[in-house]
């Protein structure tokens, strides 16, 4: 079969022939059809995720964890945990049985690689514990997972929605997504502090953070007050690093601002994961919740891995 092949950590994986898998006891093979590639699967490949070192110990290997496919009986599946060293961005790879779920009917494999960032938008209510009519702040609403989590937050009835970035034509694509407010995080940091100040309205409630980094320790900078006043609470949950993998936080700012810090994971069940998913895709169905994507084929994996132009487009492998 043909196949992405990573040969060294922090390589680029090539489009070369790789043995077929062969079905073990209680596994199966699956044809696969679509494929996204996240920055998650970067950076497993370039050995700096904290999950790397289970993937890359042994190679070569095919990256990618997760993936939507075929079963031998023609059903559409989403796949995850592929036997090592398969991957999801092959023609075939294989999996537990128990690695695999139904597709919801109809729904298109490429969406459905999509849609699953949007589960990182619910998790305001799930991790959050959003209600309607509060304020979410969502830093890096530029990203693939940023301009859905805008959309889900006005789809559960946020009051206003404010969105980070650093690009002014994208920041532009994410008003016109639904957000109230846009805030540059390229300001120099006494301006962006400002900023974040003016866009709050009456406070974040729910704060959804893709950046970490540098803008977050502005935001928390700005939600600490100068005064003895009590501040609002802010719920902030952590869902990626793209600006910073730490944060310098002083003891003051925790203790006085208000700030909650959980991870996006927190409060979900398999049970309510099925649910919020179930409930992405009706949006998505409706047309209520929208996203970009740019396919491409396996054969063109290592001029698409490298791409830096993607603008919150999500690359999806199709084959
Ligand atoms: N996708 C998921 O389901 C999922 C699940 C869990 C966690 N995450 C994590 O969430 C994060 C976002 O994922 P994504 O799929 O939305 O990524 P993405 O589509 O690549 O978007 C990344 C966003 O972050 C911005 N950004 C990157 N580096 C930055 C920096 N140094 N300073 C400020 N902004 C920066 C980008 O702006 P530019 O366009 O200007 O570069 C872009 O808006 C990643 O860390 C990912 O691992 C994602």
């Amino acid at each position: 079969m043909k196949a992405a092949v990573l040969h060294e950590v922090g390589g680029v994986p090539r489009y070369e022939d790789f043995p077929d898998p062969v079905a073990g006891e209680g596994e199966v093979v699956i044809d696969v059809r679509a494929v996204a590639v996240e920055n998650v699967d970067k950076a497993i490949a370039a050995g700096t995720h904290y999950a790397s070192s289970r993937y890359v110990e042994k190679l070569p290997v095919i990256p990618v964890f997760d993936g939507i496919g075929a079963l031998p009986d023609g059903t559409l599946v989403g796949f995850g945990g592929p036997r090592l060293p398969y991957g999801a961005l092959a023609e075939k790879t294989v999996v537990s049985r128990e690695a695999t779920v139904p597709m919801a009917e109809g729904l298109d494999p490429v969406a459905a690689t999509v849609l699953s960032s949007a589960m990182t938008g619910m998790s305001i209510r799930s991790a959050g514990g959003f209600v309607p009519g509060e304020t979410v702040l969502v830093q890096g609403g530029t990203g693939v997972a940023g301009r859905l989590a805008v959309q889900v937050a006005k789809l559960l009835g946020a009051g206003r929605v404010v969105a980070t970035g650093r690009n002014a034509a994208q920041l532009e694509e994410v008003l016109a997504l639904g957000a109230d407010a846009v805030i540059d995080t390229s300001l120099p940091d006494d301006e962006l502090a400002k900023a974040y100040a003016a866009a709050c309205g009456d406070g974040y409630d729910v704060v959804l953070d893709y950046l970490w980094g540098r803008p977050t320790e502005i935001l928390l900078r700005a939600l600490t007050p100068d005064s003895f006043a009590l501040a609002k609470p802010t719920r902030l949950i952590q869902v990626g690093e793209l600006a910073g993998s730490t944060i310098a936080l002083s003891g003051e700012a925790l203790r006085t601002s208000g700030v909650e810090i959980c991870g996006a994971a927190k409060g979900f069940t398999a049970e309510s994961m099925g649910e919020a998913f179930a409930q992405i895709v009706e949006w998505s169905r409706s047309g209520s919740l929208t996203f970009s994507v740019e396919r491409v084929p396996l054969s063109d994996i290592e001029a698409a891995w490298q791409r830096t132009d993607l603008g919150g487009r999500r690359l999806v492998v199709v084959l």
